[in-house]
């Protein structure tokens, strides 16, 4: 498919018809390197579980030895680690940056900290409910990647609702569609839904305008994904701006030129 004088690949194709595409990652040594930076924070952070257990069993099993009272706290301490470290935060970026400058070009900036879901079976606590992410103000020219530690299926993993059949339930709410509380909401978007599969190995890149969420899991395997926001560095920003939310990760010469211009002596407006 193209639009005006530019082709778009195969992952972007797909990102403009069902608003996600899921691709293999390539770098496959730098999303093994995240793992294991995940897997040594958490064991840092919750003691238990066998030291010769491997990294993808460690985090399916997490449930059988991690403490539910504890658990938040543990999320928390290893998103302020691993999540804000330069070196975890780059090697995330590498795992997607071949598809990311498919869709969003080559100047991009990384929302600051990569966070962490930890779903252990038949918790109901931290439900995610269904929502766009464009309703909370993040751009609608983000694009979100979200990348699964372990495999995923069924409801050890999110659904999601592609692009055009969320569209016409997105007008239904723009023409006044009242409901009640979000499980009326479900029920009403809920044949339209898929769950994502992916295998270890593979990112899917979002955008925030779908309605997705995520079920009480209901296999026997802790759900452990990693998000983080991407964007163009120019595009507009919604309510997550550069330097609070985003940072700029990938720039050229005359960006680096411009921006230094204007952190130093203004911004140039017309
Ligand atoms: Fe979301």
């Amino acid at each position: 498919m193209t639009t005006g004088w530019t082709r778009w690949s195969e992952c972007g194709t797909a990102f403009v018809n069902a608003g996600f595409c899921k691709v293999p990652i390539g770098a496959r040594d730098e999303l093994d390197s995240v793992r294991r930076a995940y897997v040594s924070g958490l064991r840092a952070a919750m003691p238990g579980g066998d030291p010769g257990m491997d990294d993808a069993t460690y985090l399916n099993r997490f449930h059988e030895f991690a403490d539910p009272a504890k658990l938040n706290d543990a999320r928390v301490r290893v998103i302020q680690e691993q999540g804000q470290s330069e070196a975890v935060r780059r090697a995330v970026f590498r795992t997607v940056a071949p598809y990311l400058e498919q869709l969003i070009g080559p100047e991009i900036a990384m929302q600051r900290h990569v966070n962490l879901v930890i779903h252990p079976p038949n918790d109901t606590a931290n439900l995610l409910y269904l929502h766009t992410d464009a309703w909370s103000g993040c751009s609608p020219y983000e694009v979100i990647a979200w990348i699964p530690l372990v495999s995923v299926f069924g409801t050890k993993s999110m659904y999601l609702c592609p692009r055009e059949k969320g569209e016409k339930h997105l007008e239904e709410f723009k023409r006044g569609l009242k409901l009640a509380n979000a499980e009326e909401l479900f029920a009403r978007v809920q044949p339209d839904v898929q769950p994502v599969v992916a295998d270890y190995g593979e990112a899917l890149l979002f955008s925030p305008t779908l309605l997705h969420g995520a079920l009480e899991n209901k296999t026997d395997e802790t759900r452990t994904i990693l998000n983080v926001r991407f964007k163009a560095l120019f595009s507009p920003y919604g309510t997550k701006a550069l330097g609070e939310t985003f940072l700029p990760v990938n720039y050229l010469p005359a960006s680096e030129l411009g921006l230094a211009y204007e952190s130093k002596f203004g911004v140039v407006s017309g």
